[in-house]
């Protein structure tokens, strides 16, 4: 059937493989916004101070699981913060015990909370060493943080001087380029088959550089890498439908308070959990593409992870524009959720 005359398609339910819940008030305001649809979570370390050992791993995941919502099964999946006196050890008793499923790495500076993260990629070595023998996966916050660099080249540069050198000391590492927004990682993730995926947030598929800066500054849509020329949206766009098993959903639904967006320097991050399986069925439907929409959000993921789908479905269903929340409410103060600039007509159904 053509898409067009679709109104009902039932998937997996989905998990996200990139996703900030923060901590205390936030994090209470935030969970049941992913809860919702959603069963499983890569949650993000950059807390302050960030999760770097199994020990601070184990105790954020009891915190995320005391705010869960009565009745909720969510499984959060937990992430260690790469510095440079990470203990390979740690690492290995973290993913053996089943506490941590892989390594985060933030080149320092790169973006909110990343003062901690990697400078000297030499330093680091014995840890991914490790990984690639235990089989952990690295995450990687894929942009350079040199001045001089142009801010929108700065995730194709770090495909040239970071990726490559450490997939080539290193091939046995699985490796997750995370977020990508440029053809030029698309391309680059197609071309390598072995131990490389990617994710694709739901904003990078809707907007476009021009969302954020023409006819006036528009702070919600910035984000950490900044969204790119349209060209690169339409590639991540054939990306994420072609059901190439790489690449899967990382919502990097990252929630900053309206106070802290709307400042002279405003943080990076758009918040998405909200409606985020809204805005996707949008964007598969206008590329003919619903078929494959489970694969992107419930199958791949899992996949890449050893891990099996989930049991569970939800439905979506077609009918009058939904009425999500401009903004939700946390402890400190309202967060915009993200607008995709379009009328959402995908109702999510859950059992
Ligand atoms: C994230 C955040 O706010 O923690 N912001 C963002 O723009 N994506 C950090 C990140 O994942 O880069
Ligand atoms: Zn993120």
């Amino acid at each position: 059937m053509p898409d067009k005359d679709l109104t009902e398609i039932t998937l997996r339910r989905p998990d996200d493989w990139h996703l900030h819940l923060r901590d205390g008030a936030m994090l209470k305001a935030v969970l049941p916004e992913t809860t919702r649809h959603f069963e499983r979570a890569i949650v993000m370390p950059n807390l302050v101070p960030p999760v770097v050992t199994a020990k601070e791993a184990a105790a954020y995941r009891a915190r995320i699981l005391a705010a869960r919502p009565d009745g909720s099964t969510f499984t959060p999946l937990m992430m260690l913060y790469l510095t440079e006196d990470t203990d390979p050890n740690d690492v290995e008793y973290a993913h053996k015990n089943g506490i941590a499923t892989a390594v985060k790495l933030y080149p320092a500076g790169a973006t909110t909370n990343s003062a901690s993260g990697v400078r000297d990629f030499d330093k680091v070595r014995p840890v991914l060493d490790r990984m690639a023998e235990i089989g952990m996966p690295l995450c990687v916050h894929g942009e350079v943080t040199d001045s001089e660099i142009d801010i929108f080249d700065r995730e194709a540069v770090f495909i040239d001087r970071v990726l490559k050198p450490i997939r080539k000391k290193n091939p046995d590492l699985r490796v997750v380029m995370e977020h990508v927004t440029t053809e030029d990682a698309v391309d680059y993730v197609r071309d390598h088959r072995k131990n490389l995926a990617a994710t694709i947030t739901t904003h990078h598929l809707i907007i476009n550089r021009n969302h954020i800066l023409a006819g006036g500054i528009r702070p919600h849509y910035y984000c950490l890498p900044v969204a790119k020329r349209e060209k690169h949206r339409v590639a991540l766009v054939q990306a994420a439908i072609s059901g190439d098993k790489r690449f899967f959903l990382g919502t990097d639904s990252a929630p900053h308070t309206d106070v802290n967006k709307l400042q002279e320097c405003g943080c990076a991050g758009v918040f998405s959990a909200t409606n985020t399986m809204s805005c996707l069925a949008e964007v598969f439907e206008a590329a003919g593409a619903l078929g494959k929409l489970e694969a992107f959000t419930s199958l791949n993921g899992p996949a890449f992870y050893g891990m099996e789908p989930n049991e569970a479905t939800i439905t979506l269903r077609k009918g009058d524009a939904a009425n999500y929340p401009a903004q939700i409410q946390s402890g400190d103060g309202p967060v915009t959720v993200f607008d995709p600039g379009f009328p959402l007509h995908w109702h999510v159904h859950t059992t």
